[in-house]
């Protein structure tokens, strides 16, 4: 893309990434894309805050060279070391060795560790201003927000904060950049979610602290490192962050994700009955089978219902591993304070709802029901089934 200036003298130099299939090799992006939103500030002292993967390098340049020459780079804050914004940065040291890099003091560790960079680093302490002509830079530190080292850094003059992972979502730029030109916002509050369930949420804690801190500072515009700007209403970006944090601590929207795995259709059929039961009770609900969709998906409808249906038949005396996967991964998210229920097929002795308990126990779910049946449901299984989502539903509608 060409460079666009956000406020005078702030520049967008991002990179947008339609190649990378998965996120952190592990997160599909193959259809949503991502972006890594750079920035230059052009002042007494011309600035880069954050960089890009090493992809694109040469698009990269060329868009800073349409500003400022290289060479003239005085400063490249560097608010978190994961090299989806780091990438570029060996190429930049060798391009512009007079650039002096600021970090965070564990920013410092880290970008030895990762780039065997230590000379002209400067390290700056939480609150510590820059001034660098008539723009003042003030870096937040932000830890764990995605990373120990990361910070934020707010522009005192024009009012942006640029947040980094924080506020940040999937989905590449479409030619429109601040939300009030986006005609597809729900595409990017939606790939926000799953960006915050899949990257963020288990550091709820420390976005909630984040958050806090900030809360204080006039914020104009929040330009993130992913995804839109946040101009027209920057305080929607952080209400939802906020939200989504909270859902970590205390029961999300009234909702169920209904999980179902199945070999050979008996589970399914089940399945049906329990959604003509929540349908019954008028529940909102999401399903997914759990051995099709990537739990990338899944984690943003776990993360924001309150209930959870986990529909699986016994494998080898255990849980159909696809849902296994599913729940392991629930669990290293903390997805926490879920009304839940469990039913599935068995043919000899089970052990798929049992085994399901078990991975689920340390997060604390309060499992409402549990309904094992035998082989090919019978139609009394199906009454039971229909009863079995009508009353978790109706549980999660009077909860207050
Ligand atoms: C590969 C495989 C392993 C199974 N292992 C067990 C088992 O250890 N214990 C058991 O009770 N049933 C076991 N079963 C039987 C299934 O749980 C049973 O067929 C069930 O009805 C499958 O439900 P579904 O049609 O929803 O997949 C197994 C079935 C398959 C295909
Ligand atoms: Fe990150
Ligand atoms: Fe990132």
């Amino acid at each position: 893309m060409r460079p666009v200036e956000i406020k005078p003298g702030v520049y967008w130099v991002g990179v947008n990434d339609r190649f990378t299939q998965l996120f952190e090799g592990f997160w599909p992006i193959g259809q949503e894309g991502i972006s890594y939103n750079a920035y230059l500030l052009k002042d007494e002292k011309n600035v880069l805050i954050d960089l890009a993967k090493s992809i694109k390098t040469d698009e990269f340049f060329e868009q800073i060279e349409e500003i400022i020459p290289i060479s003239d780079i005085n400063y490249v804050v560097i608010n978190h070391l994961e090299p989806d914004h780091t990438g570029i940065i060996t190429i930049l040291r060798k391009i512009a060795p007079q650039a002096e890099i600021i970090v965070s003091e564990k920013g410092a560790t880290l970008l030895k560790a990762f780039y065997h960079i230590d000379h002209k680093v400067r390290v700056v302490k939480d609150q510590e201003e820059l001034r660098i002509g008539k723009k003042i830079l003030r870096f937040y530190s932000t830890p764990f927000v995605h990373w120990p080292e990361t910070m934020m850094t707010y522009e005192v003059t024009e009012k942006v904060l640029f947040s980094c992972d924080g506020f940040g979502g999937y989905g590449a730029l479409r030619g429109a950049i601040f939300d009030d030109e986006c005609t597809e916002k729900d595409f990017y509050l939606r790939e926000m979610l799953r960006y915050y369930t899949n990257i963020v949420a288990t550091f709820s804690r420390s976005v909630l602290k984040a958050i806090e801190k900030l809360s204080t500072v006039p914020i104009e515009m929040v330009a993130p490192s992913h995804g839109l700007i946040w101009r027209k209403e920057p305080s929607l970006v952080v209400n939802l962050y906020k939200r989504w944090a909270e859902y970590a601590f205390s029961p999300a929207e009234k909702g169920v994700s209904l999980l179902y795995g199945s070999m050979y259709g008996n589970t399914e059929k089940v399945m049906s009955s329990v959604l003509k039961g929540i349908s019954q009770a008028s529940l909102p609900v999401e399903v997914f089978n759990v051995a099709e969709t990537h739990v990338s998906y899944i984690l943003a409808s776990l993360w924001k219902n309150r209930g959870v249906i986990i529909g699986a038949p016994t494998y080898e005396g255990s849980l159909f591993p696809p849902m296994a996967q599913v729940l392991e991964m629930a669990s290293l998210k903390h997805v926490q304070f879920k009304t839940a229920a469990i039913f599935g097929s068995y043919g000899w002795s089970g052990g798929a709802s049992k085994r399901a308990r078990e991975i689920v126990l340390p997060l604390k779910w309060d499992i409402v029901d549990v309904f094992d049946f035998n082989g090919g449901p019978t139609e009394e299984d199906l009454k039971r089934a229909e009863a079995f989502g009508f009353d978790l539903a109706q549980k999660i509608l009077t909860q207050p």
